[in-house]
């Protein structure tokens, strides 16, 4: 973390888990823990038919909503998804793009994560670009490549105005849900490239205030040795963020000085 440039930004994706009135006991739970979020913004990002129970539930606390994907076109013939406009109009402050579940078992693409990133800018919504290497990929050596890749495509056309709002998330796919955490040079070493790439394309003044989430099994023991390397500005949770008492362990860690 580098508190003096950038944000720390502490978020949870439920992925297809909780009903509405499990999430919104889980957020009551969560909210008796999380008093004192002193340095880090917390969001939650949980699946479309939680949305509108989290909000309420998230009232009157430092909790902020998010959605896990979305739609890049504005309206029309697309059965089944769901667009910008329907999830501010709810309250969503956050949107997931590209993570890792979505390109692997729903086609997503860069090009398809460019016209997400550049809908939730136009509409006011602040996307966490999700980017990582497969463990072949990284066996191969070629783990910056596949990530500077995915970084340059999907935010091609996004401007030095509009990139202070994206939240990248670096998320090693061989780490997701597998228990196996990168270790903290292995994600301060790639968040900080990934922060070289954003320096090329927009400068090092917007590049030191962009948030890089590291991913992939962060829990309440690994959370605050990955959160002191320096270019890793937070977490994006998966399981971990499904249990109060470990999300609000993490969240602690994000704010110690
Ligand atoms: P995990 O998931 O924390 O369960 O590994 C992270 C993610 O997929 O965002």
């Amino acid at each position: 973390m580098n508190r003096r440039y950038r944000k720390t930004i502490i978020a949870g994706n439920w992925k297809m888990n909780k009903t509405p009135s499990e999430g919104k006991a889980l957020i009551e739970e969560m909210k008796t823990m999380l008093s004192k979020t002193k340095w880090c913004e917390v969001v939650l990002c949980v699946p479309f038919t939680d949305i509108q129970a989290a909000v309420k539930a998230a009232k009157g606390s430092k909790i902020a909503i998010g959605a896990e994907n979305m739609h890049f076109e504005k309206s029309g013939a697309f059965t089944g998804e769901i667009s910008a406009d329907m999830l501010k109009e709810l309250g969503v402050k956050y949107v997931i793009i590209g993570h890792s579940e979505r390109r692997q078992y729903f086609n997503e693409t860069d090009e398809t994560c460019n016209k997400k990133v550049k809908t939730a800018l136009e509409n006011g919504l602040r996307p966490i670009l999700c980017v990582g290497e497969s463990l072949a990929e990284r066996e191969q050596d070629v783990t910056m490549e596949v990530i500077r890749k995915q970084v340059k495509v999907a935010l091609q056309g996004v401007t030095v105005e509009e990139i202070k709002k994206v939240v990248i998330a670096y998320e090693p796919i061989w780490a997701i849900g597998t228990g196996k955490t990168a270790t903290s040079e292995q994600a301060g070493e790639v968040c900080a490239k990934i922060r070289d790439c954003l320096r090329e394309l927009y400068g090092a003044r917007a590049a030191r205030a962009i948030t890089i989430q590291y991913g992939g099994s962060m829990n309440a023991k690994n959370a605050a040795e990955l959160l002191a390397q320096p270019d890793v500005d937070g977490g994006l949770i998966g399981g971990a963020s499904l249990k109060a008492p470990d999300f609000a362990a993490i969240v602690d860690a994000a704010n110690q000085n």
